[in-house]
């Protein structure tokens, strides 16, 4: 079995990479880093993969024949220029865009250049997974608050994309199942900014997220595809 974690240097995805090799101790696991290389896991075969660019995504791709669980956990919320706005007047075009292709498109690409390896993928006992974490502000139907408009944008168009992916792919690649998954408020570079007003024993680990996520994983099948399931297996409005 082969997995890859992109995104695997970040507070959810290294949680993630360390329990599936937990869990999978014969699987190959294969992840990612962008600006901080991980010193852990050393079973694990690391690239650095800049999900902003196609070339670097399709150059990482060609290695792999088959693949059979594809995690995409890289994201943004914030970076050093612009927190989330709280506002329509403190939209900026270049973080819109940013927050668009790091958030959405990036998992269309890793789709565009993994469809093969994971079309010819067999022999697992698992389903195919191929899982993007997204986010419960990207629901159009759970909005009441308003606000993080590049972010809640960005995540509904990942909902769409992985909504459209999966109707594609249950045509077209066999067995695999599609989702979008939502972590919870979880204790990572990403939330830190916004943890005061978590509510007590709302605010996860990435270990128990990634926990969340793989146990989650190994019972989805292809009957759950184009779901969007939060880390307690809770289907989510899109
Ligand atoms: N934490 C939460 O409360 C929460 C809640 C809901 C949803 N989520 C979602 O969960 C996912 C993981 O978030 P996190 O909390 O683990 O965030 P994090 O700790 O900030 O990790 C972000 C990850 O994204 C990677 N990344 C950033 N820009 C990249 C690029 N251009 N190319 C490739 N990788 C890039 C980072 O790589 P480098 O560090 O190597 O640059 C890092 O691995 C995100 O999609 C986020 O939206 C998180």
């Amino acid at each position: 079995m082969n997995i890859v974690v992109f995104g695997g240097s970040g507070g959810i995805g290294s949680a993630i990479v360390k329990q599936v090799t937990r869990v999978f101790p014969d699987a190959a696991v294969f992840a990612t880093w962008n600006r901080t290389r991980p010193t852990a896991e050393s079973s694990v075969r690391w690239s650095q993969v800049d999900l902003c660019s196609e070339n670097s995504i399709q150059e990482f791709s060609s290695q792999f024949n088959q693949v059979h669980w594809v995690i995409n956990a890289a994201g943004m919320l914030h970076d050093d220029t612009q927190m989330p706005e709280k506002s329509l007047q403190q939209i900026e075009p270049e973080f819109f865009m940013h927050n668009v292709q790091l958030n959405a498109l990036s998992t269309l690409l890793i789709a565009k250049h993994f469809r093969g390896a994971l079309k010819d993928a067999n022999g697992s006992e698992v389903t195919k997974q191929f899982a993007t974490i997204s986010a419960k502000v990207g629901s159009i139907e759970d909005n009441r608050l308003g606000g993080w408009y590049s972010y809640r944008c960005s995540k509904a168009a990942l909902n769409m994309a992985i909504k459209n992916l999966s109707i594609e792919w249950s045509r077209t690649v066999p067995d695999i199942c599609v989702t979008a998954l939502h972590p919870g408020t979880t204790d990572t570079g990403l939330s830190a900014p916004f943890q005061r007003n978590v509510p007590e024993g709302k605010l996860f680990s990435a270990d128990k997220v990634a926990d969340c996520f793989v146990k989650l994983m190994v019972k989805m099948t292809t009957s759950d595809t184009g779901k969007f399931f939060s880390y307690d297996g809770e289907e989510l409005p899109w």
